[in-house]
């Protein structure tokens, strides 16, 4: 399944990933710029914050309590904030599409 981060400055970046892996590894594997993923992908660092687009945030379950806290210390959130590494792909997420805030810190 693909998808489309487009990065702070506008630039798409197109990428292919396997189903079952996290959108965090996917962008850092495709060396995505602005997704981090400092802690590993186990929901405590929030350097993989991105925003998904509305119109597939319906598709995603909710965010667990952990990712509800980490976003809550994140900088510049919005309500469609989530963290990468929490999003499973798989193929119902095929064409998700993440835009990337300027920096993670
Ligand atoms: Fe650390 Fe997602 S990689 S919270």
């Amino acid at each position: 399944p693909k998808i489309l981060f487009i990065a702070h400055d506008g630039k798409e970046h197109l990428v292919d990933g396997a189903s079952g892996q996290n959108l965090m590894q996917i962008a850092t594997d495709n060396m995505v710029p602005s997704i981090l993923g400092d802690c590993g992908g186990v929901c405590s660092c929030a350097t993989c914050h991105g925003y998904v687009d509305p119109a597939w945030i319906d598709k995603l379950g909710p965010k667990s309590e952990e990712e509800e806290m980490m976003l809550d210390g994140a900088l510049n959130t919005e309500p469609t904030s989530r963290l990468t590494c929490q999003i499973v792909m798989n193929d119902a997420l095929d064409g998700i599409v993440v835009r990337l805030p300027a920096s993670q810190i």
